[in-house]
């Protein structure tokens, strides 16, 4: 039953399964469809990025029950992606960052009903003349893992919660594939509120969402981050490069182990590279033990 279920996340996900049946079991295994072990680069340099934080140990979530194989082919280097394009940081800033940023340092010293308020309450940037509702984030608050994606789109806003529309599904989806549900994750974003138009979010707006993410995890702490997508990679890694160049590599946030992989809206989009978000996935649970 259970491995059912679990050839039905994979299925969700796109990625082929194929039934192994022996001669004397009703029940079928569920295999990926490919032999070859994952391979997770062990020993490159750790990229990192520090924040001042207190260190909590927690308990690791159950490792995934089987999830190591995947083909060779998927181990060749990633090929530049023309989509990931990194944002121009030196884009003409409108806001007056002194305002958005002035008194903003106490924020590092909220608890989580402060934090909510201050993020429900925030008008640091021009978002909030647009926003219907903020989009804090959601989940559990002691997560092993934590989810950070780019800024809520039309279906966020109006509900207020992340990642509710089609990409959050499929990230749902990808979540059960790794034996997590929805509600065990932390999900945020490094916007709290939708830019119109679903455009990038703008250097000056992320600097002062910065402080509310920055907190989130702080009082989380979770045991690993998955970035998805190149805005929220870049973004916490404070990097410009492609997204096809961080994935598979090694980061850190804060002595948190960080992975990189594809947003779920580009793999709905891309859904030939679920495969390698799928090997990225595959990474991280090997990280979460
Ligand atoms: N895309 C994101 O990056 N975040 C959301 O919450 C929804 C879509």
């Amino acid at each position: 039953m259970e491995q059912n279920r679990r050839r039905q996340y994979l299925e969700a996900m796109g990625i082929q399964t194929w039934m192994r049946r022996d001669a004397d079991a009703d029940e079928a295994q569920v295999e990926e469809a490919t032999p070859q072990p994952v391979q997770v680069p062990e020993k490159q340099p750790v990229v990192q990025v520090k924040t001042p934080a207190e260190k909590v140990h927690k308990a690791p979530v159950p490792a995934p029950s089987r999830a190591e194989e995947v083909p060779a082919w998927m181990d060749e280097p990633p090929p530049f992606d023309d989509d990931f394009i990194p944002a121009d940081l030196n884009d003409d800033i409108p806001l007056d960052l002194e305002q958005g940023l002035k008194g903003r340092t106490d924020i590092a010293r909220l608890d989580w009903k402060g934090l909510e308020q201050r993020v429900a309450e925030c008008q640091a940037c021009e978002l909030h003349k647009t926003r219907t509702n903020t989009v804090f984030g959601v989940g559990d608050r002691e997560a092993s893992l934590m989810v950070i994606g780019e800024a809520p789109g039309a279906d966020e806003d109006r509900q207020g919660e992340p990642f509710v529309g089609r990409a959050g599904q499929l990230l749902n989806a990808m979540l059960l594939a790794m034996g997590l549900q929805r509600e065990q994750v932390f999900i945020a974003n490094i916007l709290k509120c939708r830019p119109p138009n679903n455009r990038d979010p703008r250097p000056d707006e992320a600097l002062c969402c910065e402080p509310f993410l920055k907190r989130q995890l702080q009082l989380v702490r979770p045991k690993v981050i998955l970035c998805v997508g190149r805005v929220a990679a870049q973004n916490l890694l404070k990097s410009q490069e492609t997204l096809g160049r961080m994935r598979g590599r090694q980061f850190e946030y804060d002595g948190i182990p960080v992975i990189v992989s594809y947003h779920p809206a580009y793999l709905l989009r891309s859904p030939d590279q679920k495969a390698k978000a799928w090997q990225d996935l595959q990474a991280a649970a090997k990280r979460l033990g």
